[in-house]
């Protein structure tokens, strides 16, 4: 799938930027690695099992992406650390773009499906929610967007902003016209600040455009 260059990416955070270019190198090692990446790119494939066009948004190193464009979508990968999405280029050349998660780069109503894992967490209130308009506006009728929810809990440790809460996001979902079809779950090993005893469990929800 081609971007729409030129575009000027809106709600950028320097500080987010800088934090994600500095770990870039680092990211997939602590990360959970390719198999955190495979089972992510795994509970997405269940939910839309036909390939079509992709966006993974804010999909930084391009470890799922990756995954996802293996499994025969068509994968732009967008972020906002140019850090990260150098790397992505070593995956999937000229499939990457920096943008942020409210302000796509992409035609209303082109896309099959919208990912995001392991982004709303990170995110205030208000930008979360205008992500998922935003997915909602670049997926056609019937496309999903399939994003991870709770994800702090799954690590065992507190909110950080709440903009993850399933219940919240499926409320949020419902007003930009996607209707919640289902919920999964991936496990993988990352050791960042988890304090969980074993792997974590990723809950993963998928959200459909009427
Ligand atoms: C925890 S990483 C997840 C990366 C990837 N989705 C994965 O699962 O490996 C969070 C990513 O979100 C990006 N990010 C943070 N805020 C963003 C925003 N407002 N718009 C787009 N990307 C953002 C960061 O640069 C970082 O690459």
């Amino acid at each position: 799938m081609t971007p729409r260059r030129g575009r000027t990416p809106g709600n950028l955070n320097p500080e987010r930027t800088a934090f994600y270019d500095a770990e870039a190198e680092r990211y997939d090692a602590t990360r959970g690695g390719q198999e955190r990446a495979r089972a992510a790119a795994e509970a997405i494939t269940r939910f839309v099992p036909a390939p079509g066009r992709l966006v993974d948004v804010a999909g930084g190193t391009g470890i799922v992406s990756a995954e996802l464009a293996a499994r025969g979508f068509d994968v732009l990968v967008t972020d906002l650390s140019p850090g990260m999405l150098r790397v992505a280029a070593g995956r999937l050349p000229g499939r990457e773009v920096v943008a942020t998660a409210d302000r796509l780069p992409v035609r209303q109503g082109s896309v099959d499906v919208v990912t995001m894992v392991w982004l709303l967490h990170l995110l205030t209130i208000p930008l979360a929610d205008a992500a998922v308009v935003e997915a909602a506006r670049v997926l056609r009728p019937g496309g999903h967007l399939v994003a991870t929810v709770d994800k702090d809990l799954a690590h065992g440790r507190g909110r950080r902003t709440g903009a993850d809460a399933a219940d919240r996001v499926a409320l949020v979902a419902v007003r930009a016209g996607l209707h919640l079809v289902g919920q999964d779950s991936f496990s993988g090993r990352s050791t960042w600040g988890s304090a969980t005893q074993g792997d974590p469990v990723f809950p993963l929800a998928a959200y459909r455009k009427a």
